[in-house]
């Protein structure tokens, strides 16, 4: 009851009560006829349905769900970091919205190596140079102004009451807080929101962030300028100042959302459109269906030894390829049509024999030899059929760990996505060269896959994850679950999975996803095969156009909430 009360008292003060709440958990996957949000949160699934039901479109949604995020989540839902939306309209348009973060203009290529040349990762992981220029801000803004129907007061205002008056602490969040607090400790301004005085918050009790309702109001009352000019750009930038770091007024105000085209691929009869570089994940996605197209796999062979070993095969030759030649397209010249040809993944699966190549012997192709935990993401579908999906970051679990003081929010550390030093490994294990070597105004590469598939030109399903350098080998595996073998999408995200990523040689999978007799034949096959660890949280959405039935799962891996209606 108490929980009921808080809930009306913070979200729906004007809005008719959710009546899920009332009854027993339905089990997944839920069902819907009108709309759905699937996010990482409760709260912030609330919100969107919300919206929805108020006749807002699904990019009001998720507009909405990205601010709630940024209260609610804080290990990964941010204003201080950056992210891309891929949105299907319901007149058939895709778009491409790439919010990531920049490097600052004062950022150089070596900014992270010691005068004897090494890495430094403490220093691109954790703390004030750590961050680029954030870009949620922007790119939520311009979503809603462009696409979305509401005004900003409307989506922002559920945020704003949550950061005001507070909300209980979920088990899993005041959890990663405590656990995070050792690093937190480093940093004043982030011990004094995320700790009571040095004591860790319990589940249950009410977290209240008063700065970041501050700065909610400034981007209410300001729009873009209330977060890129004005006091809390101050706030940014007086920080920077006085510890060290890069970012800039003008940095800030400079910073720019950019539409681009989707990339766009297919699988059998569905159309994959995704996220371009600045991230390398729809062309891996799209490259890595390419591959795996040339292979025909029975029902009976999911997690068999030649599928494992197939997949794994693809992975690697696909993420040798990311690492030369992906990165910033602004920047660098990223052969995205020849990557994702279909002519260019045969060759690849002509490569793809019974025994495991290893990765020292996989080489990234060459266009000219061609004739021819944190991040998280969402999903949205409204009544009259548009779809979006979103993915954002802060890059690691609560980002750089550090609190801009007097604003509240975490900034982002996604420097640490640049290539530092080529051929030398960032906290994801992925190395990178030149095409993602960092410089001033450069996007960092990214991982982040959020993706639409589209079966007779209609959305069927919108679906992306959390996990660095593991986010697009589990989007794949989600994809094939369903098209490959025809598991609903609740079998089809919980299925354990597997991951590789060229280097290191290592196979990853998840508790029970190889059987031992599994392991055995892969590594009579030359596989290494690397620890047991958790790949990916999917939030995703299935659309059964025929009968017009919306299908939602929120990741058991996750402690997230399908709403629908
Ligand atoms: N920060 C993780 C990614 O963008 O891939």
């Amino acid at each position: 009851m108490r929980r009921l009360i808080f809930f009306s008292l913070i979200l729906f003060s004007n809005f008719i009560y959710s009546q899920n709440l009332l009854f027993a958990e339905p089990r997944n996957p839920i069902r819907a006829k009108n709309g759905m949000v699937v996010s990482a949160n409760e709260l912030a699934s609330k919100v969107g349905i919300q919206i929805l039901k108020r006749g807002g479109n699904a990019i009001d949604a998720a507009v909405a769900v990205g601010f709630a995020l940024a209260v609610t989540y804080p290990v990964a839902g941010n204003i201080g970091g950056g992210g891309f939306m891929i949105i299907h309209t319901k007149d058939g348009k895709s778009i491409a919205i790439d919010f990531r973060e920049v490097a600052p203009a004062a950022a150089t290529r070596n900014m992270f190596l010691d005068s004897d040349g090494n890495f430094l990762p403490d220093l691109s992981q954790v703390g004030i140079k750590s961050a680029g220029v954030p870009g949620s801000v922007s790119g939520l803004l311009y979503a809603l102004k462009k696409y979305g129907t509401m005004k900003i007061e409307d989506v922002i205002q559920p945020a704003i009451n949550m950061a005001e008056i507070g909300f209980p602490l979920p088990y899993s969040t005041a959890n990663s807080i405590k656990y995070t607090l050792d690093d937190f400790s480093q940093f004043p301004s982030s011990m004094k929101i995320f700790s009571k005085n040095g004591e860790a918050y319990q589940e249950g009790e009410i977290f209240k962030q008063p700065d970041l309702a501050f700065v909610l109001n400034e981007i209410k009352n300001f729009g873009v300028d209330g977060f890129y000019k004005g006091k809390v750009a101050e706030l940014i930038v007086d920080q920077q100042n006085k510890m060290g770091g890069l970012i800039t007024l003008d940095d800030l105000a400079n910073y720019k959302t950019i539409e681009r085209e989707v990339v766009r691929g297919s699988y059998n009869n569905f159309e994959i459109i995704s996220m371009p570089p600045s991230s390398s994940g729809g062309v891996a996605l799209i490259q890595l269906l390419n591959i795996l197209e040339n292979f025909s796999f029975k029902e009976n062979e999911w997690g068999s030894s030649n599928y494992i070993h197939t997949l794994v095969e693809a992975m690697k030759y696909v993420y040798a390829d990311r690492a030369v030649h992906l990165g910033d397209s602004d920047f660098y010249n990223v052969p995205i049509d020849w990557l994702t040809s279909k002519a260019y993944a045969k060759k690849i699966a002509d490569k793809i024999k019974n025994s495991a190549t290893p990765s020292d012997s996989i080489f990234a192709g060459s266009p000219d030899s061609f004739e021819g935990e944190n991040t998280t993401h969402y999903s949205v579908y409204d009544k009259d059929g548009n779809a979006v999906s979103v993915t954002t970051t802060i890059n690691s679990g609560y980002g750089s760990k550090l609190v801009v003081e007097g604003a509240g929010f975490l900034l982002n550390n996604e420097m640490d996505d640049f290539s530092s030093k080529p051929n030398t490994p960032n906290q994801f294990g992925l190395i990178g060269s030149e095409a993602n070597s960092i410089e001033p105004g450069k996007r960092m590469l990214s991982s982040m896959t959020p993706t639409i598939v589209l079966h007779n030109e209609k959305p069927f399903l919108i679906l992306g994850s959390p996990g660095g350098s593991t986010i697009i080998t589990v989007v794949l595996q989600v994809i094939l679950n369903i098209i490959e073998f025809n598991m609903d999408i609740e079998q089809a995200v919980y299925s354990p999975r597997i991951h590789h990523q060229w280097k290191p040689d290592k196979l990853y999978f998840e508790k029970f996803g190889l059987s031992k007799d599994v392991i055995e034949n892969l590594k009579s096959m030359g596989h290494i095969i690397g620890n047991e660890r958790v790949l990916g949280i999917v939030e995703a959405i299935m659309i059964d156009q025929k009968n017009k039935i919306i299908f939602g799962v929120t990741d058991k891996r996750g402690a997230g909430k399908v709403e629908g209606y």
